[in-house]
């Protein structure tokens, strides 16, 4: 196309006086257009009418996605091998780009570094799903203030939980409505706050839980509006569940309530959270189990102690006692041997006689 437009102008204008204006406007456009679809960056595929660029696999260093035509507005990116999305990873850093869906998914993405995403400020979604986020920096999510749509699911490596804590919280990501965090072995919110957001939606589904603390409770039940998720995860099913289990009962915010499972303890394994009786997780109660059968075992002791103090100062007495019974036995014995001597006395007689 580019060779079409310098070599037009050569024979064009000889024959551009027989045209009218309008032609040569409807000419002008044309190869506006040509220009424009000639700004595909190598290896993409472009779609002008919905605004797409579409770049699926091949090696990627990464800065090759600079030159982005200006009318892209959504910019998949796939099967790249990116490792590090480096500041202002997708412009160059004078120009804004309005760009508002941004899918980043299965990269191989290990680093974000500050400002990546510097000149994107119209971004709605940005999915980074299915990579592998190691290090984020604290600064790496500055500038998306009208972002709705966070997908971080299946991506974020154990050591990056914290980073991403403080990176969330650090920006103005005042309008974020949707945060996916599915499948990163998360046992914890990774949020400082939650009313410092606008969320909607909170996916946390097949993580690490084993409860949702008390704090965190709390915080949930000032934030109405807020539908949390998080089926498939290893719930603890004993009294430190309480607070969850009450929420889980009282606010209906858990729309996959039903598919919460017991993981421990194991006489409990597989039942449903939702099934659990108030007995189940009542630490009061438990308590009270634990303290009266020491109550009990301390009654008992009482009872032995006292016993014991009985026959200790009773001893003289017991000792008499038992001198009493022991002469009563001799008594009764001498009786007997002298009866039974008496009786055989006459019949050895009547033998003799
Ligand atoms: C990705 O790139 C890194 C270096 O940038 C290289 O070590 C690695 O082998 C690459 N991986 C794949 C799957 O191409
Ligand atoms: C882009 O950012 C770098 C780093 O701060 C800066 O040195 C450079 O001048 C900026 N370029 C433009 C065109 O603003
Ligand atoms: C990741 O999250 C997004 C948004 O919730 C969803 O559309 C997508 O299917 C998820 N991917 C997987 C593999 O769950
Ligand atoms: C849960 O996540 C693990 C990896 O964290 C994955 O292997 C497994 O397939 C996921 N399970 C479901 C039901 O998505
Ligand atoms: C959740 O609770 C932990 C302490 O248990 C706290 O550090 C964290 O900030 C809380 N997060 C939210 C969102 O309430
Ligand atoms: C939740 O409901 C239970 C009983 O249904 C009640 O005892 C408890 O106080 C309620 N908690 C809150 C915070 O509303």
């Amino acid at each position: 196309m580019r060779i079409f437009t310098v070599c037009l102008p050569k024979y064009v204008t000889p024959v551009l006086s027989r045209w009218s204006v309008w032609d040569a406007v409807f000419l002008c456009l044309v190869l506006c257009l040509a220009r424009a679809d000639d700004d595909c960056p190598v290896s993409c595929v472009c779609a002008r009418e919905s605004g797409t660029v579409t770049c699926r696999d091949g090696e990627d260093s990464g800065d090759l996605l600079v030159d982005l035509p200006q009318w892209t507005s959504n910019l998949i990116v796939q099967g790249k091998n990116m490792s590090t999305l480096r500041r202002a990873a997708f412009t160059d850093n004078s120009t804004d780009l309005d760009i508002t869906t941004l899918c980043l998914s299965y990269n191989g993405i290990q680093t974000i570094e500050p400002y990546a995403f510097l000149g994107l400020p119209s971004l709605h979604l940005l999915d980074l799903s299915h990579n592998r986020l190691e290090s984020i920096s604290t600064r790496a999510f500055f500038g998306l203030s009208q972002l709705r749509s966070l997908y971080l699911n299946y991506s974020v490596l154990p050591e990056a939980v914290m980073q991403l804590s403080i990176a969330l919280s650090s920006q103005t990501l005042s309008n974020l409505h949707r945060l996916d965090l599915a499948g990163n072995r998360l046992k914890h919110i990774p949020l400082q706050r939650l009313d410092s957001f606008d969320l909607h939606v909170l996916v946390l589904v097949n993580n690490s839980f084993e409860s949702i603390t008390k704090e965190n409770v709390s915080d949930l039940y000032q934030q109405r509006h807020m539908r949390l998720y998080l089926s498939l995860n290893p719930f603890r099913c004993n009294c430190d569940l309480e607070a969850f289990y009450y929420w889980l009962k009282n606010a209906s915010q858990c729309p996959d309530v039903g598919r919460l499972e017991c993981a421990e303890p194991e006489s409990k394994r597989g039942a449903l959270v939702e099934q659990l009786r108030a007995e189940d997780v009542d630490c009061n109660l438990e308590n009270l189990e634990a303290v009266s059968y020491v109550f009990l075992g301390l009654v008992m002791a009482l009872i032995g102690v006292v016993f014991l103090m009985v026959l200790y100062l009773n001893r003289g007495g017991i000792k008499k006692w038992l001198n009493n019974i022991r002469e009563a036995c001799r008594d009764q014995m001498e009786i007997y041997h002298y009866r039974y001597e008496q009786d055989s006395d006459p019949r050895l007689a009547n033998v003799a006689v």
